[in-house]
């Protein structure tokens, strides 16, 4: 059924190896793509109308190309109604079409679901408009949807690793400059493994937007003393000589966003020099900041990221995303996985009553586009 459809589009989930919650403050991070990805099988049906179906959810749901701005309330088609307005609003063609769309990214994992779906939705609008595919643009309306209509003040990691990836490589993004550089992930006799920790999530967005808006505290207070114009910009001691302008827990945030992306730079020195053990002290330095500095983890992950990281062939673990339940991501010897796995479900479950799930995906690519043949 899918040959009558005139495009194949794909837009990635992701995994960030390191550099959590400083994409909004400025600094850099290291996201790659997954081999999980949003899927729109699209064609044009000269109507002024979005017809949507999904492969994993029975029914359908139709988009006013005229009325985008009125369907945010949808549990199912507000992505794709926010990302296409947003599209619209900066200028493309929209055009009524019927989309299948097939999603393999675990949802609520914090993999990034949603910017799959939003990215791969305006690629498969530029696909069947002519609309020339630039990612960084797409990456930026998609942000703007998740902002503005879905009401997530997030930064652009996600979107931009979702538009940009390209398999085998990570990438050391710039979220001052949006500077990105390819960096090939050579982890020698480890491998980077990414487990759910299937906890329901609960008031992610308002607590996202809440550290997001201590940040900006801090900026305020920072930048008026210091001059500084994004938190990434300052270094620790210059932290530590105003610490007393800030409330307790404003300057616990700024800190983890201080050292988290002195984190980035040494992880990089790490893997470019080969030095697994290196970069798995990071990871776990990293989760232990999310944990008690910034407060984003909860019991969940913080007894999955123990658990990986007890075991004798674990050189790191840490939680990636946004936080407050989703996944880890371990840095493993790949001699000893399957007794890795085993071990990490098995403790996990007796802590906390939960069942794991361990995934199995490459690094792949962002945007795919291919024409379907009949
Ligand atoms: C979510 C947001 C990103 C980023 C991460 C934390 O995934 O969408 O912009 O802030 O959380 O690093």
């Amino acid at each position: 059924m899918y040959e009558e459809y005139a495009f194949k589009v794909t837009a990635a989930g992701r995994v960030n190896i390191i550099g959590e919650h400083v994409d909004y403050c400025g600094g850099k991070v290291f996201p790659a793509a997954l081999g999980f990805k949003n899927t729109v099988y699209i064609r044009p049906n000269g109507t002024d109308k979005i017809n949507i179906k999904w492969t994993t959810l029975d029914g359908e749901v139709t988009l006013d190309i005229n009325r985008l701005d009125e369907y945010k309330s949808l549990d199912y088609g507000n992505y794709q109604a926010g990302s296409l307005l947003m599209w619209k609003k900066a200028g493309y063609p929209i055009v009524g079409c019927d989309m299948i769309q097939d999603c393999t990214v675990p949802f609520g994992s914090g993999l990034s679901s949603s910017a799959a779906i939003e990215v791969s939705t305006i690629a498969a609008m530029c696909a069947v408009t002519g609309t020339p595919i630039d990612r960084v643009k797409i990456a930026l309306e998609a942000q703007r949807a998740e902002r503005e209509y879905v009401g997530v003040n997030c930064g652009i990691m996600d979107q931009y690793a979702s538009a940009c990836g390209k398999a085998g490589y990570a990438m050391l993004l710039d979220c001052a400059t949006l500077d990105c550089e390819y960096v090939p992930v050579e982890t020698g006799d480890c491998s980077l493994v990414i487990i759910d920790c299937k906890k329901p999530h609960s008031l992610v967005e308002s607590k996202y937007n809440e550290r997001r808006a201590e940040t900006e505290t801090a900026l305020e207070i920072l930048g008026k003393k210091t001059g500084i114009k994004c938190l990434a910009e300052l270094d620790a001691a210059t932290l530590e000589e105003n610490a007393s302008l800030l409330s307790p827990t404003v300057c616990k945030r700024t800190k983890h966003v201080v050292d988290e992306c002195a984190r980035v730079n040494q992880a990089m020195t790490a893997m470019r020099s080969g030095d697994m053990k290196k970069l798995g002290e990071l990871l776990n330095a990293s989760h232990e900041s999310l944990k008690t500095l910034y407060e984003v983890t909860g019991k969940e992950l913080d007894a999955l990221a123990a658990a990986a990281q007890s075991h004798p062939a674990c050189l790191g673990s840490r939680m990636t995303g946004g936080g407050f339940g989703g996944c880890t991501v371990s840095l493993v010897k790949t001699a000893e996985l399957d007794s890795f796995r085993e071990y990490v479900l098995d403790k996990y479950k007796r802590e906390t009553g939960y069942d794991a799930a361990y995934y199995r995906t490459e690094i792949g690519d962002g945007i795919t586009v291919e024409k379907n043949v009949k």
